[in-house]
């Protein structure tokens, strides 16, 4: 079993579009919206791709209990990550955000460093321009960050050179 599923939300938007570059990058690869995806799934596959786009605070902190990232994260919480390789990816704003850039990138990080996952996939913070993030680790983001508001020139190469760091890691 060596499959790989992307897992993203929300739906059409920025992430998702963000999701369909990866996917063609990567090649190989099952998609499904985070709102899909059970315990089932998970046991389904060893190595995953998992983002989504920081939308305040409260979008990962459970205030919003709609929010489908707090059930997908309680089924992490669930899952013995130990096997499984996880790469994730962040969407945010630096110039509007710049003191909570791509912070949903660090909860999600949290989460399946909890379960036990080995993550892979850190991306250099040089190229960007923010104050603070939950979401780095020394110079490193702790997955790879976009910023579709103000740096969108740079997503496709950014997504290019990434999914190859990535396939290696794996
Ligand atoms: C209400 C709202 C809150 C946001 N909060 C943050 C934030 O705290 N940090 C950040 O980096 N970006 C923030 N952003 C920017 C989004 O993450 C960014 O625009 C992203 O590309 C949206 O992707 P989506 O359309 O797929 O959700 C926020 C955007 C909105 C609309």
């Amino acid at each position: 079993m060596n499959k790989t599923l992307l897992i993203f939300w929300p739906e059409g938007g920025n992430v998702e579009q963000a999701t369909q570059l990866i996917a063609k990058a990567y090649n190989e690869i099952d998609i499904m919206p985070v709102t899909k995806v059970t315990g089932e799934t998970l046991a389904n596959y060893d190595r995953f791709i998992v983002g989504g786009s920081t939308l305040g605070a409260e979008t990962w902190e459970g205030t919003h209990s709609d929010s489908p990232w707090n059930a997908f994260l309680s089924t992490v919480k669930n899952h013995d990550f130990s096997s499984k390789k996880v790469a994730l990816f962040g969407l945010g704003d630096q110039v509007l955000w710049p003191a909570n850039f791509v912070d949903g990138l660090g909860t999600l990080y949290s989460s399946f460093l909890a379960a036990k996952a080995q993550l892979i996939g850190k991306w250099p913070t040089e190229g960007y321009d923010f104050t603070d993030s939950l979401a780095v680790e020394g110079d490193h983001f702790v997955g790879l960050a976009l910023d579709l508001d103000q740096q969108d020139e740079l997503t496709e190469e950014r997504i290019q050179a990434w999914v190859k760091q990535i396939k290696k890691e794996f």
